[in-house]
Order: C-alpha cells, then sequence, then structure tokens
C-alpha cells in the first residue's frame, strides 16, 4: 500500500514525512518558505530575466514540486508587480505562439509518480495553523513541529493551475484514490480539485488559457480584478514547457542532452540517499550546466561541497538573509556568480574525513553499496577526523 503522511508546515504548507525513507520530505518550519529561501531567492531570477527571456531549470527531485511551484509564482510576481518587460505584450491580443516574449522549460524529475501527480492539489496557503493539524502519530515528527510558528510565503491560486495543467497526464487511477479520500481532503486545495473535475469532465479538450478563464470565471468571478487579468497577462508572455519525468535521476541525466541555467539538487540527505550526491553524479551535472548557470541545494556538508569541487565547479554559500544563516551551497562554473565565499573554516572541513565523498563510478549502485563502499574509504583513510579539525580550529581562533 502507498503511505502519505502529510502535515502542515509552520508556513501553512503541507509537508510529508516517507515511512519508508524514515525522513521528512520538508522542512517542519515551511515547505514552501523553503523552497524559496534556498532554492528561489538566491537564484535571483529577477536578474536572469533582465538578460534573458528563455530560461531551461532542471529540478532534481521534484516531490510535489514545491521548487519548481515556486519559481512558477515568482515569474507571476514578476508580471504581477511589472518587474518584468511587458511592453510588447497587448493584454487582450489573441495568444500568438510565434510572439511570446519568454520561454520557461522545466525538467522535473522524480521516482515517485503518485507524489508528482499530486503535486498541484496539495494545499499550500492554510494561514497561522496549528501544529495540533497532523494526522498521524510520528513523535518524532511533533518534536520537529514544536518550533517557532512563522508565516513566510503564500502561493498564488494560478500557480497551481499551470502546473495542474502542465502535470495533468500523470494523473492516474492510484492518485485519483488519494485526491479524493476523505482521511487527506483537509490537505489538497478543494478549487483545484474542483478545477481537475471539471476538466476530466470535457474530456481534456481545454488548452491551457481557456482552463485557466474557466476557473476563475466559475469560482472566482465575483474576486476578479486585476489579478485575473494579470494571470491572463502570464499566459500571454510565456511558454510554459514542463516536462515530468519518472526516474532515477541518474539515468535521466545521462539521457538528456540540455543544459540548464539552473539546477536544483533536493535529495535526500546524503547520508540517505547517496547516489544524488557522488562526484559521479557532479560530473555528469557538470555537463549539463550552462556557463552561466547555478546548481543550488540545501546541504551544507563538507562531503558534498567537497564532490561539487572535484567535480570541476566554484563552490559558494547560500545565506539567507531572513533567517540569518548559511541555508546550502551552490556550485556554478563562472566564478563572479558566488555572493558567499566558503570560508577558512568551511575549506578546512572539506580536507578531513567528513569531506571525503561519495562514488558511484557507473552511476547504478544502490544506496546501501554507495554507503558501505565510502565508510570502508574513511575508515582506510589518513586524513583527520572532523571533531579534531573542529577543536584545533577553535584553540587557533582564540
Ligand atoms: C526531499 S524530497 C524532495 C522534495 C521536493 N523537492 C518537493 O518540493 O516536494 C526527495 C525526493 O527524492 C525522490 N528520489 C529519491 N531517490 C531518487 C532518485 N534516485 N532519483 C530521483 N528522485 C529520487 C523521492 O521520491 C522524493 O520525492
Amino acid at each position: 500500500m502507498y503511505e502519505l503522511y502529510p502535515y502542515f508546515t509552520n508556513d501553512g504548507s503541507v509537508g510529508l514525512f516517507s515511512p519508508e525513507a524514515d525522513d521528512i520530505y520538508h522542512s517542519t518550519y515551511g515547505a514552501l518558505t523553503e523552497a524559496y529561501e534556498k532554492f528561489i531567492i538566491p537564484a535571483e531570477f529577477e536578474k536572469f530575466f533582465q538578460k534573458n527571456n528563455k530560461i531551461k531549470i532542471l529540478d532534481i527531485c521534484f516531490g510535489i514540486g514545491y521548487n519548481t511551484k515556486s519559481f512558477i509564482n515568482n515569474f507571476l510576481e514578476f508580471i504581477y508587480n511589472g518587474t518584468i518587460d511587458t511592453y510588447n505584450i497587448k493584454c487582450n491580443s489573441e495568444i500568438d505562439t510565434d510572439n511570446k516574449k519568454y520561454s520557461i522549460y522545466i525538467h522535473a524529475i522524480d521516482t515517485d509518480k503518485i507524489l508528482s501527480g499530486l503535486s498541484p492539489f496539495f494545499a499550500t496557503n492554510k494561514n497561522n495553523l496549528k501544529n495540533d493539524k497532523i494526522i498521524f502519530s510520528q513523535g518524532k515528527i511533533k518534536k520537529m513541529l514544536s518550533g517557532k510558528t512563522k508565516v513566510f510565503y503564500k502561493l498564488k491560486k494560478e500557480t497551481n493551475i499551470i502546473l495542474l495543467n502542465l502535470i495533468k497526464n500523470s494523473i492516474d487511477a492510484e492518485t485519483e484514490k488519494i485526491l479524493f479520500s476523505k482521511k487527506y481532503s483537509q490537505f489538497f486545495d478543494r478549487s483545484i480539485i474542483d478545477l481537475y473535475t471539471f476538466y476530466k469532465s470535457q474530456d481534456g479538450n481545454y488548452t491551457l488559457l481557456k482552463c485557466l478563464s474557466t476557473f476563475l470565471h466559475n469560482i472566482y468571478y465575483k474576486y476578479i480584478s486585476s489579478s485575473y487579468k494579470n494571470a491572463l497577462k502570464a499566459f500571454k508572455m510565456a511558454d510554459f514547457n514542463f516536462d515530468l519525468e519518472i526516474n532515477d535521476a541518474r539515468l535521466a541525466i545521462i539521457n538528456d542532452e540540455k543544459k540548464y541555467n539552473y539546477i536544483f539538487l533536493d535529495a535526500f540527505t546524503p547520508s540517505k540517499c547517496p547516489c544524488l550526491w557522488t562526484i559521479d553524479f557532479f560530473k555528469q551535472l557538470y555537463h549539463h550546466l550552462d556557463d552561466n548557470g547555478m546548481i543550488l541545494t540545501y546541504s551544507n556538508s563538507a562531503v558534498v561541497r567537497n564532490a561539487f569541487l572535484n567535480s570541476g565547479f566554484h563552490v559558494g554559500k547560500i545565506f539567507s538573509e531572513s533567517l540569518n544563516k548559511f541555508t546550502g551551497t551552490v556550485a556554478v562554473k563562472n566564478k563572479s556568480l558566488i555572493k558567499n565565499e566558503l570560508s577558512e573554516y568551511d575549506l578546512g572541513l572539506m580536507k578531513t574525513k567528513a569531506g571525503i565523498f561519495y562514488r558511484d563510478e557507473n552511476l547504478n549502485d544502490l544506496n546501501e553499496a554507495i554507503i558501505e563502499r565510502h565508510q570502508k574509504e574513511v575508515e582506510n583513510s589518513n586524513l583527520i577526523s572532523s571533531s579534531k579539525f573542529i577543536k584545533e580550529y577553535k584553540l587557533s581562533t582564540k
């Protein structure tokens, strides 16, 4: 049986716990907030769109799609705020596909078809939720959720509508069973489900734009004002192309020939899912990154940073202003894109046993085999331990 353990995170967006991986998919301080803080804000898309009108994004470990959704949402925000140039788009003109200004291509990869299919339906804007919404008794998660309550980001409805249209082919009987199950109903956005039901009853015979207008007319007509016009404008301004691949990311990348402007790497933690953090996988990513592109990840660990460095990348840190701490790592080919350099301490840590990276030469080993090989390499290594390094470093800087 497919097990799903949703809970509301502290920003009102839904997070998931995987009993199989014995790990959470999303940070309890806010699934959506995390996507913004670790991927969207540091990517500085605003600057990118000042110089480019075509973007290619690789979303590794799509899950329920927070990173892709947040990107689409961010793009809509630019349009709503007039941040990006709209001068040649006439709001009421018919869509002219040859004349669209922005081209957005997202290649998303995940092994879990059910989750990916459910992605647009998850509620992401229930404000000020208390932590008593957890519907399962995982004491561990409860403890994690007892942190400070903060509400950060909300998704615009149109974001999920865009995603629903892009993703609709992956919804099958099993995902529908979950979608319409009472057990999970509080975690899904009813209005998006209504749209899906309507869409299905029409045999999918609706274009993206028609679908959006139907939704807005049928459900939100009384509230329609500038947001409706702005949403329509977004569709006229951009070609959205979304390629959802249900596959092991290693296989997907070997068979891919594209280069990306941004790569989001959101795999489970390295000690649990090392296959997506190896030097060999990163070398593949190197070939798929544009010369001015950027890989972003939430991991701060020495093992990840050292693997990036040894794959040919320049490596830097992500600093979150609102959280006032370093929240991840960037890997780039163009060094000038790094805003926060690794410190002497970070570099030192990478030269200890903690920096010994995972290997997966043929890109097809099981995680268990990769972990075992890594453990042996660490045991046989003459490098100093990270704890010894930290002790010595503290003494030397006193
Ligand atoms: C931390 S979650 C990602 C959360 C996601 N970014 C989101 O917004 O919901 C990790 C994801 O990695 C996927 N995964 C695990 N091993 C994988 C592999 N070898 N290739 C691709 N995806 C994998 C899991 O199915 C899971 O959805």
